[in-house]
């Protein structure tokens, strides 16, 4: 069952920025990002479908824009809000691959969304609901 915690305070989250944290949940320690859009949050497990590495760890950094991470190793890109798969196994760190070779980094892996996790603000804290 999802227990609601709290990942902070919503001044310490950039306005258009994407935050990792770290939260207890009943299963320990997950790892979540969470996009702040003016008074409004999303949240998304910080695990990339592809192989399971960190979306913001790796030789690609984080990497954020208009909504969108991109994955640090493989440039998958995801809406943070949606959790949807907007381009999957682009090339490596940051750096674009050509189409025909994509299937091949992809391991087999069919393209997937992220893990969403529900967000809000109340008393201008940051409220995640975790498992
Ligand atoms: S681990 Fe994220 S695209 Fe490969």
């Amino acid at each position: 069952m999802a227990a609601e915690v709290s990942a902070g305070k919503l001044d310490e989250f950039a306005d258009g920025g994407l935050t990792p944290v770290e939260v207890n949940g009943e299963f320990g320690r997950k790892k979540v990002l969470v996009a702040r859009t003016g008074e409004s949050v999303c949240a998304v497990v910080n695990r990339c479908p592809h192989l399971g590495f960190s979306l913001t760890k790796g030789p690609g950094g984080l990497t954020f824009d208009d909504g969108v991470v991109q994955c640090a190793w493989h440039n998958s890109r995801f809406d943070v809000c949606s959790g949807e798969n907007r381009d999957w196994v682009g090339g490596f760190a940051g750096r674009s691959i050509p189409k025909w070779s994509r299937g091949m980094l992809a391991l087999g892996r069919k393209p997937r969304g992220l893990d969403t996790i529900p967000a809000t603000v109340r008393d201008g804290e940051v409220l995640l609901q975790i498992d």
